[in-house]
């Protein structure tokens, strides 16, 4: 029997209306165009693609953030949205994010104490503000901010911004989630302390047995993060996932045309990489708008390999020697 995954998106689109009044013409933006996934318990998902291709809003409709166009959200087979109020709270509960600027979500004027008890005490994962405490110093210690103490009495003002995304992790862990959106998580830090940050978060993720969907435009992080902890990547381009593949295969063997060109800009110290990796020469270098409607598939503008059913028929997501992909032509290239 297979297992139930622990989220599932099927077939799900959003579609903002922007614009639109007196003189401008109502557009509209196809953020997540008919996404279908799965994200077991305990597993590694990361979702890379370039600015603006809908990983976040993907993110924001799987924690329930955001109510989808068309299509649904199940988790541990449920619709989100069929769920009375007592399961969506539950579900809330269950499913954390981790943004990207820490400041933006914390409150300046309390203290990290008072940022971290609401949540443990409105869930009622502790009974009293003495138990809070001690539970939020021992995740604190868990995040290697120490003396707890000391940090729970600050104010973020009196943080650096490694230390307040150690509290995000906390905060974001300290309700027993089973499902963390890590949305561009370690974007914000230096450089030097994203690989002490990612480990971390893995670290966390064997003692806790939480299942990470990792949004990064970063697929050399995206790389590390998969590699130290195992799980698959997924692809997204203007709104759609186009290859799916387990650890490594996908940037070692890239299927789909748009993975081969992502993989051929992104300088990955790996030499061997460098070395067998080939540029598809695009037809286009123009990332076209998420507002145009691209009949067929949406990287023919700019696909070397496009034939004419390409520009027609719009490749269904499909398994090609266990990976997933959507390209009509992928057995050419894997
Ligand atoms: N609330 C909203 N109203 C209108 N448009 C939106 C809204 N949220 C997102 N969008 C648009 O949807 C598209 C996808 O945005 P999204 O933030 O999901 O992309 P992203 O892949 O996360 O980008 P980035 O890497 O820059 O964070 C963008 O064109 C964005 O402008
Ligand atoms: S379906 Fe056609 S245009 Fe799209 S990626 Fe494949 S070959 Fe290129
Ligand atoms: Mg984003």
């Amino acid at each position: 029997m297979t297992e139930t995954p622990l989220i599932e998106a099927r077939n799900l689109s959003k579609v903002f209306a922007v614009g639109g009044g007196m003189f401008a013409k109502k557009r509209f933006i196809r953020a997540v165009d008919d996404v279908s996934l799965k994200i077991n318990r305990g597993e590694n998902v990361a979702l890379v693609g370039e600015s603006g291709c809908g990983k976040s809003t993907l993110g924001r409709l799987l924690l329930g953030l955001l109510y989808p166009t068309s299509g649904s959200v199940l988790y541990k087979g449920k619709d989100i949205w069929r769920m009375n109020e007592k399961e969506f709270k539950e579900f809330r509960r269950k499913a954390q994010i981790i943004h990207q600027d820490p400041y933006s979500s914390i409150n300046p004027v309390r203290t990290i104490f008072q940022s971290l008890a609401p949540a443990m005490i409105q869930h009622k994962i502790v009974q009293s503000r003495e138990e809070a405490f001690k539970r939020a110093a021992e995740l604190l210690g868990l995040v290697g901010l120490n003396p707890p103490e000391d940090f729970l009495s600050r104010y973020p003002s009196r943080m650096s911004g490694g230390q307040m995304q150690r509290i995000i992790l906390a905060r974001a862990l300290s309700v027993n989630p089973d499902f963390i959106v890590a949305d561009e998580a370690v974007s914000m830090l230096d450089a030097c302390l994203r690989i002490g940050a990612l480990d971390l978060m893995l670290d966390l993720q064997k003692k806790f047995q939480h299942a990470y969907l990792f949004i990064t435009h970063d697929l050399a992080i995206a790389r590390y993060f998969i590699l130290k902890g195992g799980g698959r990547i997924v692809i997204m381009y203007l709104g759609k996932i186009v290859e799916v593949g387990d650890g490594d295969s996908v940037i070692q063997k890239p299927a789909h045309p748009y993975t081969q060109a992502l993989i051929a800009a992104t300088p990955i110290p790996d030499p061997k990489i460098s070395r067998e990796r080939e540029l598809p020469k695009l037809k286009s270098l123009d990332v076209p708008r998420l507002t145009e409607a691209i009949p067929g598939c949406k990287f023919n503008t700019r696909c070397p390999y496009s034939e004419k059913i390409c520009a027609e028929v719009v490749p269904e997501i499909r398994e090609v020697k266990g990976r997933l992909v959507a390209c009509h032509f992928a057995e050419n290239f894997i």
